[in-house]
């Protein structure tokens, strides 16, 4: 692993650097420093990375002058919900953090979220940082601003778009997630390499992940901070993002969200590929490399959901209009397209890509 620190300018309101590195939990205090003189910052984490990274990163907050409080929730995506979210606002405000202060998300997509949406909310809006210690929230969550929190009704149906004021990954966190959690990680960079880049998507067709995962997270995060530049609030381009995403939504739905994201969006997305192919909407034939190279890095294909069910499920998605929604579809690895149809057509879309 490169021990150097790469950059990468995302030019959104506020504009930020992403910096991806080894050691850059440890340097954080001093980082954070050159964006915003000394105040309290109230570190935000998970039950799971509190032991692992919370001294580190309090340590390295407090000798650069900053005070520093933290919250540690549950880990997990069933506790990405307003009884946590609410839990938050009231240990800011118990903390007095005022408007010059600071959140700090140290964590997964799960804490990123929750916390960036404590970020929006409190005293109309703090600024906030990213600290991401999972593969895919170094690849794909930490950037872009989109944060959320669950509802009964469906995944990620409350949140608001706030942008972070720096994103700092280190790299070194990756050596402690298990297997399955890089491997979520590992399902929205191949997302990433079916949307834009072939060249990208190579490089997990043997599961080499791992011999250069900086790399791997500057190119994805290179690509999503131009589509974020360009659509900010998922007008338009932004939402070729969610390829996968409305059937992973669904499939985390119905499993209560015991199913991860990143291997539902895993499942969206080889059932895309084998859809759009079996209904000739590609250029060329790309389900048996997308789910060979999904295999390859531990992640499933398929799902014991029907497609009725998923269908029923996505009917409460984001991405609905009125009767339509939009899905993402692969025309070859590197190109993908927006094609809107009408909710009712969803079973028979989900169908055709649902046997193996
Ligand atoms: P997560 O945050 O739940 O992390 C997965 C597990 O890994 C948790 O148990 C966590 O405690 C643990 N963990 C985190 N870092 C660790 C480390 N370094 N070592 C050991 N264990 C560690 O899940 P995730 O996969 O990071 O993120 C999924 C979430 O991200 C979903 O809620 C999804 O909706 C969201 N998401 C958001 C965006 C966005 O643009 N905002 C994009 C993609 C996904
Ligand atoms: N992960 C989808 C987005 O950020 O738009």
């Amino acid at each position: 692993m490169s021990n150097s620190i790469q950059t990468i300018e995302v030019h959104t309101s506020p504009a930020y650097t992403v910096s991806i590195g080894s050691g850059l939990l440890r340097t954080c205090g001093a980082q954070l420093r050159q964006l915003m003189a000394p105040c309290h910052v109230a570190v935000i984490t998970d039950s799971t990375v509190a032991p692992l990274y919370l001294g580190t990163v309090s340590a390295s907050l407090q000798n650069a002058g900053f005070a520093v409080s933290s919250y540690v929730f549950p880990a997990g995506e069933s506790h990405k919900n307003f009884d946590t979210l609410a839990a938050i606002l009231e240990f800011l405000a118990e903390e007095r953090l005022t408007r010059t202060d600071c959140l700090v998300a140290l964590g997964g997509g799960v804490t990123g979220d929750m916390a960036g949406l404590a970020a929006a909310l409190y005293l109309r809006g703090i600024r906030y940082v990213q600290l991401p210690t999972t593969l895919l929230a170094a690849v794909d969550s930490s950037v872009g601003g989109k944060t959320a929190i669950d509802l009964h009704a469906g995944k990620n149906l409350a949140g608001a778009f706030l942008q972070p004021s720096a994103v700092l990954c280190d790299t070194d966190c990756l050596t402690t997630l298990p297997a399955s959690v890089f491997a979520d990680g590992a399902a929205e960079a191949i997302k990433t390499g079916v949307l834009c880049d072939e060249a990208l998507f190579s490089l997990f067709k043997d599961g080499t992940l791992t011999a250069d995962p900086a790399e791997v997270i500057a190119r994805c995060v290179a690509y999503k901070a131009g589509v974020v530049e360009r659509d900010e609030k998922e007008q338009n381009e932004r939402r070729l993002l969610n390829l996968g995403h409305t059937i992973g939504h669904a499939i985390e739905k119905c499993s209560n969200y015991t199913i991860p994201h990143g291997h539902a969006v895993a499942v969206g997305l080889a059932m895309m590929a084998r859809s759009a192919e079996r209904l000739e909407w590609t250029e060329e034939p790309i389900a048996a490399r997308i789910c060979a190279c999904l295999v390859k890095n531990g992640l499933p294909i398929s799902t014991e959901y029907t497609a009725a069910e998923l269908a029923r499920a996505a009917s409460a998605d984001k991405k609905r209009t009125g009767d339509d929604i939009t899905i993402v579809i692969p025309r070859k690895i590197g190109v993908c397209e927006l094609k809107r149809i009408p909710v009712s057509d969803l079973t028979q879309v989900i169908a055709a890509g649902w046997e193996v």
